[in-house]
């Protein structure tokens, strides 16, 4: 199942997605955690520190090892620098799986231990100046995309990822490559602002958002949220001492979260959980050719020198299915 997590900066995205991630190693489910946020601040979230979570090897610096690993033997992909973030895969291609070992998670996955179990992190690496708002950008998320477009993921295993609610992820279609996503917000006119704006673009792709509430701390900011968002809201999250503590480098045992938010975490859960019987993999795989094909016009074929609408494989379909028919497995 993969699941992001999206909002304003500050309004807890980072904190619901180590959350989340905490709830699922809990109950003994393989995580893939992804750290896609501007501000990388996951691992710290997950109790790494500072120092430790600032080494941890950064997606975009082993983008060409992604590639090379992903096009595997596609006869559409002769060579990795023509490999674009929304190349997607056809027959020949490598696909991952959450559980496995790989290249790919060998170079950029580590292994962070929690009171409640193990979980792999990855992080696409910290956002300079000129990632942002331009086509480099997609280095480093473009290397989460691209893992998400090769990821064929069963119903008990979750990719989680910290996301920015940007406009670049409308335009690489990254936001389409989700089961789910939790819209984190606050209870103010700015979180209600950015939810609105993910709504419509997210309205002709048929995206399952559900908003989560965070820092609500009275029936005011319940009212409010709940008439700003309707039924999109799934469910509310107070201002929390754990996460206090936390912050203060006291952490509390997860167990002793408050039970209001555990509940909600509960919900979060069971909301993923339910998707899986929607998914479709057809439609995944048409929505990536989709933005594959967009971003070859716009920016793709300019930069690399061919046409990428050839790397389009009519015949392929991405499902759980491909790894078990053939598909290559990974060396
Ligand atoms: N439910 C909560 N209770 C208490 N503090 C919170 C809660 N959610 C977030 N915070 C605090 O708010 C700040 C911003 O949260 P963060 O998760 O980093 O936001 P984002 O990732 O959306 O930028 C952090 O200091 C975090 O500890
Ligand atoms: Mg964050």
């Amino acid at each position: 199942m993969k699941i992001a997590f999206v909002g304003k900066g500050g309004s807890g995205k980072t904190t619901l997605s180590s959350l989340f991630i905490r709830r699922l190693a809990a109950v003994g489910l393989p995580v893939l955690a992804v750290d896609a946020d501007i501000n990388q601040h996951l691992g710290v979230a997950l109790g790494m520190d500072e120092e430790a979570a600032a080494a941890l090897p950064a997606m975009g610096a082993h983008l060409p090892l992604v590639k090379e690993h992903l096009r595997g033997s596609n006869p559409r992909i002769p060579s990795a620098d023509k490999m674009i973030k929304t190349t997607p895969p056809g027959e020949g291609s490598r696909l991952l799986r959450v559980t496995e070992d790989n290249p790919v998670f060998d170079a950029c996955a580590r292994r962070v231990t929690l009171d409640e179990g193990t979980v792999r992190l990855l992080v696409t690496g910290p956002f300079t100046e000129s990632d942002l708002g331009v086509a480099c950008y997609h280095s480093k998320v473009g290397a989460v995309e691209l893992c998400l477009n090769h990821l064929v993921d069963g119903r008990d295993e979750y990719v989680v990822v910290d996301m920015t609610a940007g406009s670049d992820s409308f335009a690489s279609g990254l936001f389409t490559r989700f089961d789910v996503t939790f819209l984190v917000a606050e209870p103010t006119r700015k979180g209600i602002a950015v939810y609105r704006q993910y709504k419509e673009y997210a309205r002709d792709f048929g995206v399952a958002l559900h908003v989560v509430g965070n820092k609500v701390q009275d029936a005011d900011d319940l009212a409010f949220l709940r008439s700003e968002v309707g039924d999109d809201l799934l469910t509310v999250l107070g201002h929390s001492d754990w996460v206090r503590s936390a912050e203060r480098g006291r952490p509390h045992p997860f167990s002793a979260l408050g039970e209001t938010d555990a509940a909600a975490l509960a919900a979060l859960h069971i909301a993923a959980d339910e998707t899986y019987e929607r998914r479709d993999w057809e439609r995944y795989t048409q929505q990536m050719v989709h933005f594959h094909l967009r971003n070859a016009e716009s920016w793709g074929n300019a930069r690399t020198g061919v046409d990428l609408a050839a790397q389009v494989d009519p015949g392929f379909v991405l499902r759980e299915s491909a790894l078990t028919v053939g598909a290559p497995q990974p060396v």
